[in-house]
């Protein structure tokens, strides 16, 4: 599977559009559409649910995109958060330095009367061997000297466009944890080790976005700062070392639970040269996408650094109290951090299978019930008849007060499961004649319907009544074979 198939899907099912499309579009940025919106809001509702809401040890802000601009001179962002770009003087094409070699370039051979090559990266050229020189993508221009490019979006504060209303959209959320460290402390009583999350949106000029919604310009991040005392030790080890390695393992779990396969997760240490400058170690969580093995998200030990960094700048102390100790600390800082954007198109990767059903292909997500943008369908069997309509229009409004659920009946009934398969949706609910019988023939219903799951295909037999009951289990998390044991299968 590759990425084009995933983004005609997207696009195809309402998941993800191209942002402006009409206009040509804009290249690294996009919009989730009505299903893409909504498994976007269950990854980012789960998460919070498993990191924030079911732990003692965590609690989360929601802070603004616009910080004071000291904020990213004390994080080190305005000095080091760049990129070194070479730009072709003639194409004014822009490179990121250090890819440059790595691209294949254009040559115009003057062994071969000037003929034009395209010549794989690093290579030379097999007539005149020459290397490259020039602009690789137009063959012509002399490239410039390196030049730092920070990847912050710049903007003014209020309406005066000068230097003194200078400020950032910020690129990444992880500094709002910092500044409102002394807040979220003396606001929430809080003892050592604790973690303070958020998810938002950061903003990055990436030289070379690309790859469908791996990397853009604007994104969704979650991430995690969980605090903890320097002296201490846990299980023998100091605290910081103790804990980042449990981050790791948790956010592990975390994807294995919601479906990522475990042959397609790994996880990679950074080498000692690659550390960002507040690092002292970082471990990625390695995703197979369709682009091959990259980042899903990094876990990182970020020490007192930015701690320390706005306490220097702000000139407020940014400090912990141990009574045992009775000394103040600066608290180290494990930071768990992943795109949202990313872990959705990983879940989509993941998710995806095409089948063959009865000689015919079936594409079909297979999301975590809990991440499927859609969790019932409600299908009637004939359209045209309106005691089954009627049926299967309050079970759609019955089920919807907990759930996403949708009523459809513009296809005959395969075709219909089809749609569903291919978004995802784990169940289906399908009203016939026997669920409403026939009042002109005086045969009672049987006031049940069948419902399909969409891995296995199998379907049961429910009364309308426990419907609700029963979907309470299956989207709590119960096994297919638990409940469906429960009830007779139903004719397929
Ligand atoms: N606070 C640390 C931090 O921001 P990062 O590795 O730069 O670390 C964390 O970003 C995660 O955010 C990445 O693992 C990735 O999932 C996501 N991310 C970063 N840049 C992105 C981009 N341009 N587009 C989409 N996701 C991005």
């Amino acid at each position: 599977m590759n990425m084009d198939v995933l983004t005609s899907l997207s696009k195809r099912r309402g998941f993800v559009f191209q942002s402006s499309e009409i206009y040509g579009g804009t290249g690294s940025c996009w919009d989730y559409g009505p299903l893409g919106v909504e498994l976007k809001n269950n990854i980012k509702r789960v998460w919070w649910r498993d990191f924030v809401q079911a732990r003692a040890d965590m609690v989360g802000i929601d802070a603004s995109i616009l910080m004071h601009s000291t904020v990213w001179k004390a994080s080190g962002h305005l000095d080091h958060f760049t990129d070194p770009m070479v730009d072709c003087r003639e194409c004014k094409h822009r490179f990121r330095a250090d890819h440059v070699n790595d691209l294949p370039w254009t040559h115009y051979c003057p062994a071969t009367k000037g003929n034009r090559f395209t010549i794989p990266p690093g290579e030379g050229c097999g007539h005149c061997g020459q290397r490259r020189t020039l602009c690789p993508e137009c063959g012509k221009g002399e490239l410039t000297a390196p030049r730092q490019f920070n990847l912050m979006f710049k903007t003014f504060m209020g309406p005066v466009e000068e230097e003194a209303a200078v400020t950032y959209l910020r690129p990444e959320t992880a500094q709002a944890m910092f500044v409102n460290f002394d807040n979220v402390l003396q606001s929430m009583r809080l003892k050592l080790p604790f973690g303070v999350a958020q998810a938002g949106r950061s903003f990055r000029n990436e030289i070379t976005p690309g790859n469908f919604i791996f990397r853009t310009r604007e994104f969704e991040q979650m991430e995690i700062e969980y605090f903890v005392n320097p002296h201490d030790r846990v299980e023998g080890r100091p605290a910081d070392e103790y804990w980042h390695d449990r981050w790791i393992a948790d956010c592990m779990a975390w994807f294995q639970r919601y479906g990522l396969r475990d042959e397609n997760l790994r996880l990679r240490e950074h080498d000692k040269d690659e550390l960002a400058h507040y690092a002292k170690r970082t471990v990625d969580i390695e995703y197979k996408f369709p682009i091959g093995w990259s980042e899903l998200m990094g876990i990182a030990n970020r020490t007192d650094f930015d701690l320390k960094q706005h306490a220097k700048w702000s000139g407020k102390s940014l400090t912990y109290f141990d009574e045992e100790r009775k000394e103040h600390v600066v608290p180290y800082v494990v930071e768990p951090a992943a795109g949202v954007d990313r872990a959705l198109l990983a879940f989509m990767a993941d998710a995806y299978r095409e089948e063959e059903v009865r000689g015919e292909k079936r594409v079909v997500l297979r999301f975590h019930p809990e991440l499927a943008p859609l969790k019932v369908a409600v299908l009637p069997l004939l359209k045209k008849r309106d005691d089954i309509v009627r049926v299967a229009q309050t079970i759609r409004a019955d089920l919807a007060r907990r759930w996403r659920v949708v009523y459809d009946d513009t296809a005959a009934i395969g075709r219909l499961y089809r749609r569903q398969d291919e978004i995802g949706t784990p169940y289906c609910v399908t009203v016939d004649v026997q669920t409403v019988g026939d009042a002109e023939r005086g045969e009672a219903g049987d006031q049940k319907v069948t419902i399909r799951e969409r891995d296995s295909m199998e379907q049961i037999r429910v009364p309308v009544a426990e419907l609700e009951a029963v979907f309470r289990e299956f989207l709590d998390g119960a096994a297919w074979e638990a409940i469906a044991r429960r009830y007779p299968p139903a004719r397929s």
